[in-house]
This record gives structure tokens, C-alpha cells and sequence, in this order.
């Protein structure tokens, strides 16, 4: 079998295209949706998706802020500008980019941003209201992945689910949103015995855990939807996921490549997020 490609960036286009009209509406009535983006510290990874984030917006008729901090900034520093922003009625999303320098707590962080704004969804009333099942904020990457499944028409009520990572930014939240749409779902973790037993049963399994060529094609349950959520890079430098994409390819019946998968839809849900933030206000 050679698996269909499940293209983030045509998808992207198309969520994009719809923002931007919803956006242009919103700003003709002086309600223009803004997004202000921090970064503490001097990630190169961190400073690409953050860059990225902000040309979406621009591209989008969405206004940013975009603050970069040096990495010597303090805990309180950083929670007085989120409080700032918490009242600055041009921005209805605040995002601070993670991971943040060890001295500060990015608990405390995410909990100071204003929960309407929190376009992330990651402050815990917002991961409260999604695993009761009333999302406020669904977090971009789960979202984006629930959209590539849906542009696919795939069946997610009854299917087996297996998710490969269990962060709060990603798995944890991918779990909850599958669940929610009826799929039976298993979370595995980086300590999980044996995870090829676990995948091969997967008829939608998706991959967060960082590390490169976890999953192999021979974990893979013939005709399933692979979905890499990796960003690593392979010895060569090349940008690649955690799926061996060539062996996946020969034995899934859908794959997301990385990159152009899910990297661009996770910065789509964002503008989505903004935009619907907006919207309420
Ligand atoms: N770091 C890696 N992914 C994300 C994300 O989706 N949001 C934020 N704020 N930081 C990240």
C-alpha cells in the first residue's frame, strides 16, 4: 500500500482563507482580532515558530504584538507584562512561548493569563472546560490534528486511537479531544512496555514524543491514519518527525509528512483561536 498524503499546507490555505474574510469583517467594525506573542530567552527553535506565528497573522489581517525578552528576565518581570496585556482591549490572545528559562515557573505563567484570552488553552480552566467537554480554547496542535482527520471524512467514533506522548501541550489534550468525538483511545507514554503492541492496533495513531523514528513501520496496523506531530532533525540537518516516513508510507493508508503536516495547522488553530477569542469579546 502507499498511503495518501494528508497535506497541511493546502489544508492550512483553505482554515486560513475563511479566518482572513472573518477577520477583515471583525476589523471593519473597528474590532480588529490581535494576538500578542512573548518569547523569553534565545530558543533558535522557539524564535522559528515564534516568527512564524506572527507572519500568519500578518498574512491574515490579524494584529500582532510580538515581545521578545531576554532570558535574564524575571518571574515577576514576565507575569506584569502578562497582567498588561490582560487589560489591553486591542489583544484577545496571549501567547507565551514555551519552554521557558528554568527560573521560571511556567505554571505560575500560563495561570496569570486572563482565561478568555489564553488562546492556547492551556491554563487549567481552560483544560478543565476540555476534559469536561465544554472547550473554551482547544490547544492549536489536538485541534489542528482533529481538523486533518475531518478534511480526510474519517470515521473517529469507534475507531481505536492510540496517542504516543502524554504532555500537557499535545498528547494529554489529543486524548480528551479524541475521546470526545468517540474514538476509543489509549495513551502511551515514554515509559510504556512494549508500544509496538500498542500501535499496531492504532486505526488513528498519532505521534508526539520528540524523538526520532519512534515509531517505525512495522508498528503500524495496515490502511491506518499516521499523524507526526515530531519536529526533530535527522542526522543530515533535515527537518524530519518522529514516524519513519518512508516505512509508514509503505503500510499506512493516510500519512501527515513533517514538514508541511502538522506544524502548519498548529499555527492555523492559533489564528483560529484569536479569531474566535475576538469574536466573543
Ligand atoms: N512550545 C511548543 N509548542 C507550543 C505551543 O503550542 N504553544 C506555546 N505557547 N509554546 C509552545
Amino acid at each position: 500500500m502507499t498511503a495518501k498524503i494528508i497535506d497541511g499546507n493546502q489544508l492550512s490555505k483553505q482554515v486560513r482563507t475563511e479566518v482572513a474574510k472573518r477577520a477583515a469583517a471583525l476589523t471593519a467594525q473597528g474590532r480588529q482580532p490581535g494576538l500578542a506573542v512573548i518569547l523569553v530567552g534565545d530558543s533558535q527553535a522557539s524564535q522559528v515558530y515564534v516568527r512564524n506565528k506572527i507572519k500568519a497573522c500578518e498574512e491574515n489581517g490579524i494584529h500582532s504584538v510580538f515581545e521578545k525578552y531576554d532570558a535574564s528576565m524575571t518571574e515577576a518581570e514576565l507575569l506584569a507584562r502578562v497582567h498588561a496585556l490582560n487589560h489591553d482591549p486591542k489583544i484577545h490572545g496571549i501567547l507565551v512561548q514555551l519552554p521557558l528559562p528554568a527560573h521560571i515557573d511556567s505554571h505560575k505563567v500560563i495561570e496569570a493569563i486572563a482565561a478568555e484570552k489564553d488562546v492556547d488553552g492551556f491554563h487549567i480552566s481552560n483544560a478543565g472546560l476540555l476534559m469536561t467537554g465544554q472547550p473554551l480554547f482547544r490547544p492549536c496542535t489536538p485541534y489542528g490534528v482533529m481538523k486533518m482527520l475531518e478534511s480526510i471524512d474519517y470515521p473517529v467514533r469507534g475507531a481505536h486511537a492510540v496517542v504516543v506522548g502524554a504532555s500537557n501541550i499535545v498528547g494529554k489534550p489529543q486524548a480528551m479531544l479524541l475521546l470526545q468525538a468517540g474514538a476509543t483511545v489509549t495513551i502511551c507514554n515514554s515509559k510504556t512496555r512494549d508500544l509496538g503492541h500498542h500501535t499496531r492496533d492504532a486505526d488513528i495513531l498519532v505521534v508526539a514524543t520528540g524523538k526520532r523514528n519512534i515509531v517505525t513501520g512495522d508498528m503500524i496496523k495496515p490502511g491506518a491514519v499516521v499523524i507526526d506531530v515530531g519536529m526533530n532533525r535527522d542526522d543530515a540537518g533535515k527537518l524530519c518527525g518522529d514516524v519513519d516516513y518512508a516505512g509508514a508510507c509503505e503500510v499506512a493508508g493516510w500519512v501527515t509528512p513533517v514538514p508541511g503536516g502538522v506544524g502548519p495547522m498548529t499555527i492555523t488553530m492559533l489564528l483560529v483561536n484569536t479569531l474566535e477569542a475576538a469574536e466573543r469579546n
